[in-house]
């Protein structure tokens, strides 16, 4: 079985075509950064435009690389929500059409869901059951993970994402869009310690996360401050590692409450090495594994649309002719595939 992927859920354009026995044959990513640049942040119409202008073109680059024609092709996965629903919708037309004029099924893919399986396309993929970090610029969820589709939220954020506070400090930073990688990159020059900022929510029991405070608290830290580059370096260093602590103290208590011992960390925030090898520690210290996406996959990609939806595909689901897609689409209602299928079967190999 082969499957082409569309994800177009917020400011990349991606296409990935994903066989089940060959692995991941073309993966295409276009990234709308210098679109957005100017703003800020993501223009929601901009961004809906420049994935008309650039998804069909993916598309064909992918089919080109990955050969073998459209015959080849089992079915369309497309990124249906969460996202910017102008954006959604861009991705869900397209997908849903060339399906239809091709003579195949489509299958509308969770956003969340293809992060959470993206470590499927690594050659040693996590075990079920699992502990996920799913950490985006939009979410902050530990979910229990015990099969494809068998997602329990343990805790979620109350305001801000995990990236969206590195990206609001960034901000006031005044560093550019996107702000994450910057601060990342901007806090590897920083001293820990010269700036403490609060762990949010460490001191009370639960899994829950609340972001919304640390960009307060650097406000303050800033205000009326003139910031030389060391000491941005340095309030950097204390806003990461402020999320990083926070991300792994809660981690290690839902591996805890889980009695689990395998943790899977997805979403553009696992991109953060500091992050990883701070989880890669923890885990450690308690016995317990830790997998990751690589690098290119922790971000917005179509491979792990295609992994998705190829899971499902194989297992039946598909969508009718209408074109659907959701801004909001809570990861729990998703329905289960394949019981008991494990992870090694779900795993298709590397590219
Ligand atoms: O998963 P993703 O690409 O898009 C969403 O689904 O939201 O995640 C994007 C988020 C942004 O907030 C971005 O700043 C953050 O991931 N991010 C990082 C790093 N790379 C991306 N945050 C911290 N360190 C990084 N290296
Ligand atoms: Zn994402």
């Amino acid at each position: 079985m082969r499957v082409l992927a569309i994800e177009s859920s917020c400011d990349e354009s991606a296409a990935a075509i994903l066989d089940e026995t060959d692995g991941l044959l073309a993966h295409e990513l276009y990234s709308q950064v210098e679109v957005h640049r100017a703003y800020g942040g993501v223009v929601p119409e901009l961004a809906s435009r420049d994935h008309v202008r650039k998804l069909l073109p993916l598309v064909r680059r992918a089919l080109e690389t990955a050969g073998g024609g459209t015959d080849s092709l089992c079915g369309v996965a497309y990124t249906a929500g969460p996202g910017l629903i102008g954006a959604l919708l861009t991705g869900a037309a397209l997908g849903r059409s060339l399906a239809y004029a091709w003579g195949i099924p489509a299958v509308a893919v969770h956003h969340l869901e293809g992060h959470l399986l993206a470590p499927l396309l690594e050659p040693q993929p996590p075990p079920f059951p699992h502990v996920a970090l799913l950490v985006s610029g939009g979410h902050t969820q530990l979910i229990e993970v015990r099969g494809v589709g068998r997602y329990r939220i343990l805790g979620d954020t109350r305001d801000d994402a995990a990236g969206e506070a590195f990206d609001k400090t960034a901000k006031l930073l005044g560093l550019p869009y996107p702000g994450g990688p910057e601060l990342a990159r901007l806090a590897g020059a920083g001293v820990p310690g010269v700036f403490q900022f609060p762990r949010p929510m460490l001191d009370r029991p639960g899994l829950e996360f609340s972001f919304s405070g640390l960009k307060t608290a650097v406000q303050h830290a800033v205000r009326g401050r003139a910031l030389d580059p060391r000491l941005e370096a340095d309030v950097a260093r204390g806003v990461q590692d402020a999320i990083i602590e926070t991300l792994t103290v809660k981690a290690e208590r839902a591996l805890e409450q889980t009695g689990l011992d395998t943790l899977v960390v997805s979403g553009g925030v696992s991109a953060n090495l500091s992050l990883r090898a701070a989880l890669a520690a923890a885990a450690a210290h308690r016995g317990a594994r830790v997998y990751y996406p690589r690098i290119e996959f922790c971000t917005d990609n179509a491979a792990m649309i295609a992994m998705a939806g190829l899971l499902r595909l194989r297992a039946g689901a598909h969508q009718g002719l209408a074109i659907e897609a959701r801004a909001h689409w809570p990861i729990e209602s998703l329905a289960p595939v394949a019981a008991g299928a494990s992870s090694r079967e779900a795993s298709l190999g590397s590219p």
